[in-house]
């Protein structure tokens, strides 16, 4: 469907949100509620405008990092603030516009193209709300909407009406543009009110209809409550998903998963997991607690309580607890508990053992250690880089090793011990013996 127009209105404060960061800037499963809601649009348009306003360079960098071939204009915040105001900044091209809000990143295409399929000159998005508290409720006669009135401007008896304001409307464009100079700002916020033009065009003898849609889809964000209760529906949206296409995943309701994460083959993951950014997992089980951030692993087991940083690439190897991998490369590897790896690259056959640390930072820059083929790192040992440790290299357990080793070294870097016999006597005296 390539002859609607859509405006996104994205250019409000978000004051209700309590945050320094634009509304529209707060993530949901790993992505911001702007890039959900044109990620949504573009599968109905390509006449997409987003309007902004608040932190316009923040939320149109957000945009062109995500997109391209999105139309960003500023609404005039100062002159005319609203939502009126917002769509007055745009110029859509084809002659049905959708205009719908920022907030809604559960929002169905579906429910959307159903909008645009009406013939009326405009049609509403609405639903039923057992609490409407805060949207704008929708007032009707019979099939008729009359108006739609803010929550702040209602009376009692249109408080009382469950049927709200899902915030999407589809308008036919000639009848936008002429109805939107003739809004005003008279209400109790003093903001030119989009919902105004349809009362404006029921005078100009245009029709206005009503279309039926889910709450749960519909919800607007306005504070850090609906951010929370809109990303649990959004996670168990992502997890059904992936376990309906052969993912396992214990206890789903403790597991976070980012939209952007990739599974492939069979995969497990254990309760109490964090699964961040586009990480790629497959033929993997992903034991409990671990945090993986934009990482891949392959026919790999991590963890339980390990923590994959970004850009490590784990291949047919054993992580075990409470290790640490950063810009990690691991090939065939097993490193099974309590170390840091990061800057670095570990080949296959290599044992890691316990406590084994790459020192990769010497306070101004990040170095690099490489290791090689089957390699055995004693228990307890720095790695301090730049290092290269070649194949077949055996490291004796609490080295600090600072230089590189040759193909089948042995490398001890450690104080040699010293026993000095009857110390122990001399220094706390001789207890008695019972
Ligand atoms: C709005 C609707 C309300 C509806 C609800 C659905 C209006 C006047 N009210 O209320 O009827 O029930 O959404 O969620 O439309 N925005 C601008 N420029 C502005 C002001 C807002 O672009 O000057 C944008 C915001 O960034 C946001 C959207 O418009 O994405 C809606 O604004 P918001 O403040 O969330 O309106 P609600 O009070 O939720
Ligand atoms: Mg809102």
């Amino acid at each position: 469907m390539k002859n609607i127009s859509i405006i996104i209105l994205a250019a409000g404060n978000g004051t209700r949100m309590k945050s320094p960061k634009s509304k529209v800037l707060h993530t949901l499963s790993g992505r911001s509620m702007i890039a959900h809601v044109v990620e949504k649009s573009l599968q109905i348009s390509d006449d997409i405008t987003v309007v902004l306003g608040y932190q316009f360079d923040e939320v149109s960098s957000e945009i062109n990092r995500e997109f391209n071939n999105i139309n960003i204009v500023a609404q005039d915040t100062i002159n005319f603030p609203g939502t009126a105001g917002a769509v007055m900044a745009a110029k859509p091209k084809f002659d049905k516009t959708l205009i719908i809000c920022a907030d809604m990143p559960l929002v169905a295409t579906s429910e959307l193209i159903s909008l645009t399929q009406s013939n009326s000159d405009i049609t509403i998005a609405a639903f039923e709300s057992k609490d409407p508290f805060g949207y704008g409720r929708v007032v009707k006669n019979g099939d008729q909407v009359i108006k739609i009135v803010e929550q702040k401007d209602a009376n009692e008896d249109e408080k009382a009406i469950n049927l709200c304001n899902a915030g999407a409307y589809c308008f036919d464009t000639a009848l936008l543009n002429s109805v939107l100079p003739q809004i005003n700002n008279q209400n109790a916020s003093n903001e030119y009110y989009l919902t105004d033009a349809i009362e404006l065009a029921l005078k100009a003898g245009k029709s206005v209809s009503s279309v039926l849609v889910n709450e749960q889809n519909f919800m607007g964000i306005n504070d850090k409550l609906a951010l929370s209760k809109a990303e649990n529906i959004m996670q168990e949206q992502i997890k059904a998903n992936l376990m309906k296409n052969g993912v396992i995943i214990r206890l789903p309701q403790t597991v976070f998963i980012d939209i952007r994460a990739k599974f492939e083959g069979e995969c497990e993951i254990e309760s109490g997991c964090v699964i961040k950014g586009d990480c790629l997992i497959k033929n993997s089980i992903i034991k409990s607690s671990s945090v993986i951030e934009y990482s891949t692993v392959i026919d790999s087991d991590i963890g339980p309580m390990a923590h994959l940083r970004p850009k490590s690439h784990i291949v047919s190897t054993h992580i075990g607890n409470f290790v640490e991998l950063k810009n990690a490369n691991l090939n065939s590897v097993k490193a099974g508990h309590l170390s840091y790896l990061g800057d670095c690259q570990i080949d296959s056959g290599t044992n890691v053992g316990c406590g084994t640390i790459t020192c990769n930072y010497d306070g101004k820059n990040k170095h690099k250690t490489i290791i090689g083929k089957n390699v055995f790192i004693g228990s307890d040992t720095q790695l301090i880089a730049p290092l290269n440790i070649a194949d077949d290299t055996l490291i004796a357990a609490g080295s600090s090793v600072t230089h590189d080793s040759h193909k089948g070294d042995l490398i001890i870097a450690r104080a040699k011990q010293n026993n000095k016999s009857g110390f122990f006597y001399k220094f706390f005296g001789k207890k008695d013996e019972k």
